[in-house]
């Protein structure tokens, strides 16, 4: 009997409560604790800063199935979905961790038994890598597993080193790697055929000892902690006998909609686009529920490229009307229990999908059509004129990666050059026409810093406070790098605060950090999404560039939500 996914998860997290963790529920997609990452990219994000010993809980053992999207920032595994069959834009990861309880000496015997007790896995169809000077690791690993040397490798690369991004925690890890046959091609990790679809990498030990600083420094953690990843697409393949993560339960039971409504042969010539519109539909839908909506800068606009993407695929079906939001049924089947919010919010992501199906589908055709005659004389291993994409993009909605995807097969590449310099003029003429309404200096100063910043990320739908990266200040009317007293205006990469516009109300609150306080007294949205905080300085001083912790006043937003609709 095949053993599910949504039981693969069970399994795990059972294992781990009986072995004394907390089954922490999985935390939102977008990080409110920290400004720096895009999304959650894995299960450590949540526990960051008890990780790096600036906060501490009733617990040190934990364990989760965390959502995570690797499809921007650091982790961007985009270009590889629908090309392999191991990579996903959403995934969920299984972890264990420990805040300075257990450290190598459990972690890697927790490990091992999982595997082979509770999974069954064969000791021969495993190897683990550890960092080529960590005996320590290797010690334990030979004792517990009785691998043979040869299965125990040292990697001296940045593939056994774990970095969250470019600050927070990071450590020397521990990969395991499970053998998928000789009749797949591959080779073990270290060797020149690694990059094979034989051995596949299913879970990461992570030996947090480090912490990577702002500042570019790399600090001893207070307590040295375990952080470990399973990617559960990948151990359900495993231990349901397929080889590509798309034969799993989960994702045939989309896949199998997906044909349904597209009359089409799953198995058939089209099976790749099955599988990204099975892959993206997580992502698109799980995005949403977390507050993300389809725009043209930052996460709105990751969303967006692969809604884009997810629907070319369904064009490629021959799809011609809106499609995707009707898949939403079947996700809530196979991940609502394990993730309510699917139901939740369940009319905003179809309402989300299918306004933006409704949107791009009256230029997709065209698009498409018009790329088609622009390759049609182009020999394979050219270049797409930048001009080409950038009218795509402009004209017809197409973000330059879907252009790149679209071409990849033939083997045609885009002047990304060409296209750059074509969005750099229409900037500059955008610039140009920076008219004053009002006050013409003060006005100017906004344009200026949208231009600069972009739009601010808006998190307060799913969140009151969050930690967000300080972009512009600006003192009676100018734009100043740091502010010591009185009255002045913030800009911040994201923010839950509420911006007033067209007469409503902004939220008010405080901004603070370790070396400034400050109140604020209104929030208003300049060029509609450039979220200004109105501040007075209550103590120290602020900063361009630091980070520090917006929070929004509960008591005044119920007020607001009361008269008029904020949130969803
Ligand atoms: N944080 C580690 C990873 O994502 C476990 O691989």
């Amino acid at each position: 009997m095949v053993v599910s996914v949504n039981e693969i998860r069970k399994t795990f997290l059972d294992y781990f409560a009986k072995n004394g963790h907390k089954v922490i529920p999985s935390s939102s997609l977008v990080p409110d604790n920290d400004p720096t990452l895009m999304f959650t990219n894995s299960g450590m994000v949540q526990f960051k800063n008890i990780l790096a010993g600036n906060e501490t809980r009733d617990y040190t053992r934990a364990t989760t199935a965390q959502k995570s999207v690797r499809a921007g920032g650091k982790h961007n595994d985009l270009d590889s979905v629908g090309y392999d069959v191991r990579h996903h834009t959403f995934f969920e990861m299984l972890g264990n961790f420990s805040f300075g309880d257990y450290f190598k000496d459990y972690a890697i015997p927790y490990a091992w038994e999982l595997l082979t007790k509770e999974f069954c896995l064969p000791k021969e169809k495993l190897a683990v890598t550890i960092y080529h000077n960590d005996d320590e690791a290797h010690n334990i690993w030979k004792k517990v597993s009785g691998l043979p040397e040869d299965r125990i490798i040292r990697i001296a690369t940045k593939d056994n080193f774990w970095q969250m991004g470019d600050t927070g925690p990071c450590g020397p890890c521990s990969e395991i790697f499970y053998d998928h046959g000789p009749e797949v091609w591959g080779g073990l990790p270290g060797t020149p055929e690694e990059d094979g679809d034989r051995y596949i990498e299913i879970w990461n030990l992570v030996f947090d000892q480090f912490e990577d600083l702002p500042d570019g420094s790399r600090i001893n953690l207070k307590r040295p902690s375990i952080d470990t990843g399973m990617g559960l697409e990948r151990i359900a393949a495993i231990l349901q006998g397929v080889h590509s993560n798309f034969e799993t339960d989960m994702f045939q039971h989309i896949i199998k909609a997906i044909a349904d409504l597209a009359n089409t042969d799953p198995n058939g010539p089209l099976k790749a686009s099955h599988n990204v519109i099975a892959d993206h539909l997580r992502a698109i839908c799980f995005l949403i529920a977390d507050g993300v909506l389809p725009s043209n800068e930052g996460r709105g606009y990751v969303l967006r490229r692969i809604m884009r993407r997810a629907m070319r695929h369904a064009y490629l079906l021959g799809v011609k009307d809106p499609m995707i939001y009707k898949l939403l049924p079947v996700l809530q089947k196979e991940m609502g229990e394990a993730y309510p919010e699917l139901y939740a919010r369940e009319n905003l992501i179809k309402e989300t999908i299918a306004i933006e199906e409704e949107r791009f589908g009256r230029t997709l055709d065209k698009g498409m059509r018009l790329l088609d005659e622009e390759i049609a004389d182009l020999p394979k291993g050219s270049k797409l004129s930048g001009e080409t994409a950038f009218k795509l993009y402009d004209t017809y909605g197409f973000p330059l990666d879907l252009t790149q995807d679209a071409l990849k097969s033939k083997d045609i590449e885009v002047d990304v050059e060409g296209f750059d310099a074509c969005m750099e003029r229409q900037k500059a003429e955008a610039r140009k026409n920076w008219a004053g309404s009002g006050d013409a200096g003060v006005e100017k100063v906004w344009y200026g810093i949208q231009d600069k910043c972009g739009a601010t990320e808006f998190l307060g739908y799913n969140t009151l406070k969050a930690d967000g990266e300080i972009k512009a200040l600006v003192q009676n009317g100018q734009e100043v790098s740091s502010v010591t007293s009185g009255k002045f205006e913030l800009v911040a990469n994201q923010t839950p605060f509420y911006g007033e516009c067209g007469g409503q109300v902004g939220d008010i609150g405080v901004i603070t950090s370790k070396d400034f306080t400050a109140k604020v007294v209104d929030c208003k949205r300049k060029l509609d999404n450039v979220f200004v905080h109105v501040c007075e300085l209550e103590d120290g001083t602020v900063k361009v560039g630091a980070f520090a912790n917006f929070e929004v006043d509960e008591t005044n937003r119920s007020r607001i939500c009361a008269n008029h609709s904020v949130t969803h």
